[in-house]
Order: structure tokens, then C-alpha cells, then sequence
């Protein structure tokens, strides 16, 4: 496996998606990790990512000088390039000029990490983003590429395996970003390219038996990608020690979860309670009309609803939970975030119930669970399915949840949807959805006035949620969306598209 030393670069998980997709496991630790425990781990590599800071400043992050003395090879990248540049003896200062975005990289020396590609002309695009360059190279170093802004562009330690790139080369605008990485993995690291998912789907069908036994587990399935693959690879492990429980609170979209329950009912041999809890969900939303009690109070019903099931099968000791990669990366101090909004999936329960987890997923980012549930014989149609939050278009209803509001929305919703899909565009962004405003606007019908509810539709393209835009939907796809809502849905009069970024939108209304 590869280590990813993180310094707080925005790009720090590609470098790792980046590896991974050359079939090399790759996992990120924070910049600070001790030597005993990277022993530990018996790396092939460590990359040493980007990062924020100079690294001549009083309070810069530094990993361990000792990594040199591992024997292990290490790639150091734009501010990791520069920390190993300094700690071997070089000296980084400040740039007269910056260089960000795409510059020509010149490559003087053919072996390492540019085997493989042409040398001695300005032809290899890259991407620079850096304030910093290093002014003098450290003893045993040598120069083996340049740009214009940067003389030191890449460079490589004569004898022993350290190598360092200015540039990014997991991003991709940075054309020879895949063979640098292919290089420096396979090349300089003698990785082999085993890392599956069916050979992780063994290693974790072994892993979850072990640790489970003869004891009881339960997982509750929402109908998601996630909670889904959590389900099949756990069933594969123990078969009838795992109890799912589908929770309905009543904020579905129409048929959202149907297909999936569906599934899993005619396909395979899981065991599943599927409780109907709209009533009591709606009760607990009556009159509620601000966001964050909407959402304490889906979260603590569910696990209310949870419990008692729970309960019912008696003798429970693990909860599976479909947490990914990007939740558990321990990010580095200067990029603490304080919550946005109280997420709600089981959050909670675990504590409540005194019940240990099981997080198979633990290690994977999402396009990979996607590709899990594919070997794991999900259908396409759930695999591909669109993010839903947990607490339902209980979010997406402005103000009060009402039977006959939620009804609204979910016919606006359906007719999103739909053209979504006849379009062609339902995979292309990360999520589409009708929003419920709380005003009501006045139309002309007919002949009459009308004074109806107005659908917002939003529609978002994503990697990973954290930021996310607008989608540039073709206007026939948005003309077609209003008219058919308008027309068809009793109850509304006008259609808006939500034209924000995240930040400082959120992708969710509430
Ligand atoms: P926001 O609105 O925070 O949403 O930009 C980011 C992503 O998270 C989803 N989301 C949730 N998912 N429980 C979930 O499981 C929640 O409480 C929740 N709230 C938001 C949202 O749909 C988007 O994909």
C-alpha cells in the first residue's frame, strides 16, 4: 500500500483516488503521524501531499524528518516537494511571481518518474498552483524537469528514492499526471496492481466473520447506494445473522425505496422488517416549521423506531453502517469544520443502543462503492441511484409537513424526475429535486386568478457534496419540468431554478 502524508491540500483524496485506480491501495494520515506507527503500516511508498502553508513558516506543518531514513521511497508533491526539499537540506523561499493554473513542463531526464515520455521540449501541460519555489536544491538532488516559473519543477535524489514534483499530478489538467503517479507506484515502489473489489469483497466477507461469530448484527436500510452494498457484502458474510430494517417515515419520494425493497425481497435471501412509520413521523412534524427541529426530531424518531425493533429480535451486538472514506480521513486542524447542518443517518444509535459498529465501507470513496455493488450483483438502477438525505423531503417542505403539501412535492418531484432521466441527464449531476417554498404567488388561469404554491427545482453537478454548482440544464429540459408541473400538479402556478453554488448555498434548502 501507498501512504498519503496530508498537509491540507484540497486535492490530498484524489492523490489517493488517483492511485486506486491503478489498483494500488492507497490511504490518507494526517502530516503529523509518528514513525513507529508509519512502520507499522509497511508502506511501498508515502506521497507527501500539497498543502496551504509555507513551509518557512514558524507554524507550518512538518511530518517526521525520519521518513528519510525508512528506506522507503517517498513523492513529494508541491508543498510536500518543498518540506522534503527543506529537510534535506534545501532552502524554499517565496516566489517573485506565483504560478497557478497551467504551465509547460519541460522534462530533462527520462528515467523515475517521466519514464516513458518525451524530454527536452516545453510540451507536457501541467498544473501549478504555488507561491513558494525552492531556491536551492539540497546535496544528492538533481534537477529533471522545468517550467518557466519554475526551474526546480521536479527533481530526483541520485541514489536514493526520493523524488518531488512541483506540479499536481493527480489533478487533470495535468495531462501526465497518471503516468508520473504509474511511474513513481509501479516504477520507483515495486506496488503491484492487486487492489479489487472482488479481492476486497474476500478480504472483508473473511474479516466480517471473524469479527461477528456467531453473534447478531442489524443495519438499517434506506434505499441508498450506501446502506445497500452495507446490506449485500454483510448478508454474504453471515447470511441470516443480519436483520435489515427499512424504516418508511412517511418523506419518501414516490417509489424511491419501493424498487430496492423490491429487490432485495425477490433477489436475494435477506432478512428484512419493513415498518411503516408515516403516521407517527408526520405526528412529530406537525406544526414544526423550523429546520433544525425538523431534523432532531426525524433523527431521534427514527431511532426511536429503530430501537424498538431492535429490540424485538432481541440479543443484537453490532450495528453495520455504510460510512465512507471521506468521513473517517482525519482531516488536518487548519481545515476543521464546524457542522452546517445536524446530518441525520443513524447518528446516535450506536451510543443509545450500547451496540458496536461494522463499517465495511470504511475504506472506499463512493464511485467505489458503486463499483462494489456491481460485483456484489445489485442493480444498475440502485447502484446509480441519486443521493436522497435521510430526513426526507421532510427538508425540501419549506415551513410545515402537511399530507396534502408532501403530496404537492411529490408529484413536482416525480415530474423532475422523469425528465431527468428522458433527457438523458439523471447520471449526469449529482442530484435533482423539487423544493416546496412556503409562499404562494398569484397566476392567471383560464380567465381567473389563481393564488397557488410556487416548486423551486434544484439541480446540482458534485464530486463528493462538499462543494457543489448549479447545473447548466439545457432551458428545453427546465421548459419542459415547469410546464408539466404547472399543468399537471393541482396547487402550483410557477416554477423557479435555484441558480446557487455551494458554498454559500447549501444543496439542501434546510
Ligand atoms: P447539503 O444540503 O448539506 O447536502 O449541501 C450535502 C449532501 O448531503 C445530503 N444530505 C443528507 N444526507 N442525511 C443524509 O444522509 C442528512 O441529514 C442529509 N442532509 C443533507 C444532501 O442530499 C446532499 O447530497
Amino acid at each position: 500500500k501507498i501512504i498519503i502524508l496530508d498537509f491540507g491540500s484540497q486535492t490530498t483524496q484524489l492523490i489517493a483516488r488517483r492511485i486506486r485506480e491503478q489498483k494500488v491501495y492507497s490511504e490518507i494520515h494526517p502530516f503529523s503521524i509518528s514513525l513507529d506507527k508509519i512502520k507499522e503500516l509497511k508502506p511501498s511508498g508515502i506521497v507527501l501531499s500539497g498543502g496551504p502553508c509555507s513551509v518557512y513558516d514558524a507554524d507550518a506543518p512538518h511530518s517526521d524528518p525520519g521518513i528519510f531514513e525508512l528506506d522507503i521511497p517517498v513523492l513529494g508533491i508541491c508543498y510536500g516537494a518543498q518540506l522534503m526539499l527543506q529537510q534535506m537540506g534545501g532552502k524554499v523561499e517565496k516566489a517573485e511571481k506565483r504560478e497557478f493554473g497551467k504551465a509547460e513542463l519541460t522534462i530533462h531526464y527520462t528515467a523515475g518518474l517521466f519514464a516513458g515520455l518525451e524530454t527536452d521540449k516545453p510540451i507536457h501541460q501541467v498544473w501549478m498552483s504555488h507561491g513558494d519555489r525552492v531556491e536551492e536544491i539540497p546535496e544528492g538532488f538533481a534537477v529533471t524537469a522545468t517550467s518557466v516559473n519554475s526551474p526546480n519543477a521536479a527533481l530526483r535524489h541520485k541514489t536514493k528514492p526520493f523524488v518531488a514534483v512541483q506540479f499536481h499530478p493527480e489533478v487533470a489538467h495535468t495531462v501526465i499526471g497518471n503516468d508520473v503517479l504509474r511511474n513513481f507506484i509501479f516504477g520507483i515502489c515495486n506496488c503491484s496492481p492487486e487492489w479489487t473489489m472482488h479481492s476486497f469483497i474476500e478480504q472483508n466477507v473473511r474479516a466480517i466473520k471473524k469479527k461477528v461469530g456467531s453473534d447478531k448484527v442489524i443495519c438499517a436500510l434506506s434505499g441508498g447506494v450506501d446502506s445497500s452494498v452495507v446490506a449485500a457484502i454483510i448478508h454474504r458474510a453471515i447470511g441470516d445473522q443480519l436483520t435489515c430494517i427499512y424504516v418508511n417515515n412517511g418523506l419518501m419520494r414516490t417509489g424511491e425505496s419501493e424498487s430496492i425493497m423490491r429487490f432485495f425481497k425477490e433477489k436475494t435471501k435477506l432478512k428484512l422488517i419493513d415498518i411503516n412509520a408515516t403516521d407517527f413521523f408526520l405526528g412529530e412534524l406537525d406544526g414544526v416549521e423550523d429546520p433544525e427541529v425538523k431534523r432532531k426530531r426525524i433523527g431521534l424518531g427514527f431511532i426511536k423506531i429503530f430501537e424498538e425493533e431492535a429490540g424485538k429480535i432481541g440479543g443484537v451486538k453490532y450495528l453495520a453502517q455504510g460510512t465512507l472514506y471521506p468521513d473517517v480521513i482525519e482531516s488536518v486542524s487548519f481545515r476543521g469544520e464546524a457542522p452546517i447542518k445536524s446530518h441525520h443517518n443513524v447518528g446516535g444509535l450506536p451510543e443509545v443502543m450500547q451496540l458496536d459498529l461494522i463499517e465495511p465501507l470504511r475504506e472506499l470513496f463512493k464511485d467505489e462503492v458503486r463499483e462494489l455493488g456491481l460485483e456484489l450483483g445489485l442493480p444498475e438502477e440502485a447502484i446509480y441511484r441519486q443521493p436522497f438525505p435521510g430526513p426526507g423531503l421532510g427538508i425540501r417542505i419549506m415551513g410545515e409537513v402537511t399530507a396534502e403539501r408532501l403530496n404537492i412535492l411529490r408529484q413536482s418531484d416525480v415530474i423532475v424526475l422523469e425528465e431527468m432521466r428522458r433527457a438523458g441527464w439523471y447520471r449526469k449531476v449529482w442530484q435533482s429535486f423539487a423544493v416546496l417554498l412556503p409562499i404562494q404567488t398569484v397566476g392567471v388561469m383560464g380567465d381567473g386568478r389563481t393564488y397557488e404554491h410556487v416548486i423551486a427545482i434544484r439541480s446540482v453537478d458534485s464530486r463528493d457534496a462538499m462543494t457543489a454548482d448549479w447545473s447548466k440544464l439545457p432551458y428545453e429540459i427546465l421548459g419542459e419540468i415547469s410546464s408539466r408541473i404547472i399543468n399537471e400538479v393541482r396547487g402550483v402556478n410557477r416554477v423557479v431554478y435555484d441558480i446557487s453554488s455551494k458554498p454559500p448555498a447549501t444543496i439542501e434548502w434546510e
